[in-house]
């Protein structure tokens, strides 16, 4: 059974494909409204999100299916203690799929080892966010075509940032690929990440802390919000919360071709006047996220059903 709990559970070429087939999808929308008819997607969402469950909930209407889930833990019988192993053991009674977020890391594993459907991690407290990866990767391929050859600043709240943590791995597979990461000290990268990166041969990565200093020098500037619900102690969010505004001064020394990304939601780190900017790309990112959560879903459930195939024609 394939899961999708961290990023490199999909190799380079099958999220490729998947990204891919977001792609086609997008291009021929009406091909994929029966794809996964008869299929139920459960959204378990222990944490609050906007973006992530409704396009989850989208993709999947949208592919045929039906959705079904809670958005507020409390309201769901883990407000009595269900343990997340009990609960997804009684989800597939009901559902075919899973899209799991959880404010503990390492949740959604645990829901894969016992669920016996796919489960998809759709975010596990400040460890990984593997669709919101699919989503900067389809938002990447279709801005810059291409995954390679890029240098790309990586924002803010850098400790905490899942998004950061699942895009970084992922793009550490490509070649030529320079990581600028941008960051006051309290919210640096963990460094069990860093030492990874630099076991990489192939990333060249350096820390600074601003963001003016290497402004010119970006392909993507990955902005992130610091997330005040992470921190243990409030006054050391407040002496980092305002570590980085990106307004239209920041940006003239910029490409004209740079790609502004930021996961959303944010808070102050970006104003509102840059959203004009046609180098502003986050609002085009979500709108990705629908897109690639479809091919993730319909892949998934490919993948589940090889050996009881779907009753209707493969699409793709
Ligand atoms: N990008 C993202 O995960 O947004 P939500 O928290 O709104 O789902």
């Amino acid at each position: 059974m394939r899961h999708l709990i961290d990023p490199t559970d999909l190799t380079v070429a099958e999220t490729e494909q998947i990204v891919a087939l977001a792609e086609d999808i997008i291009a021929n929308r009406a091909k994929y409204s029966e794809a996964c008819r008869g299929k139920k997607l459960a959204t378990l969402f222990y944490e609050p999100s906007t973006r992530t469950r409704l396009s989850f909930t989208a993709a999947m209407l949208e592919l045929g299916g039906q959705v079904i889930g809670f958005s507020d833990a409390n309201s769901s019988s883990v407000s009595k203690g269900e343990t997340v192993a009990d609960t997804v053991r009684v989800i597939r009674c009901f559902a075919d799929i899973i899209a799991m977020r959880h404010f503990k890391e390492g949740a959604p594993l645990v829901a894969s080892q016992y669920a016996g459907i796919p489960v998809i991690n759709a975010g596990d407290g400040s460890h990984a966010h593997p669709t919101q990866t699919l989503t900067d990767l389809l938002t990447i391929k279709r801005e810059k075509g291409r995954f390679d050859n890029m240098t790309i600043g990586f924002c803010g709240d850098l400790k905490f940032g899942r998004t950061v943590h699942s895009l970084i791995k992922a793009l550490s597979r490509y070649s030529n690929i320079k990581v600028i990461l941008i960051a006051p000290q309290e919210l640096r990268l963990p460094d069990y990440m860093l030492a990874e990166m630099a076991e990489n041969s192939r990333l060249e990565f350096r820390e600074v802390e601003t963001m003016e200093e290497v402004m010119p020098e970006l392909d993507i500037l990955y902005m992130t919000r610091v997330q005040k619900e992470r921190f243990l102690d409030e006054e050391e969010f407040d002496r980092v919360k305002n570590s980085f505004v990106l307004n239209p001064e920041k940006l003239k020394t910029a490409k004209e071709d740079m790609i502004i990304l930021h996961p959303l939601p944010r808070v102050n780190e970006i104003t509102r006047a840059v959203d004009n900017d046609p180098r502003a790309a986050y609002f085009r990112q979500v709108e990705n996220g629908k897109f690639v959560r479809m091919a993730l879903i319909y892949t998934l459930l490919r993948w589940a059903d090889e050996n009881r195939p779907f009753e209707r024609t493969p699409v793709f």
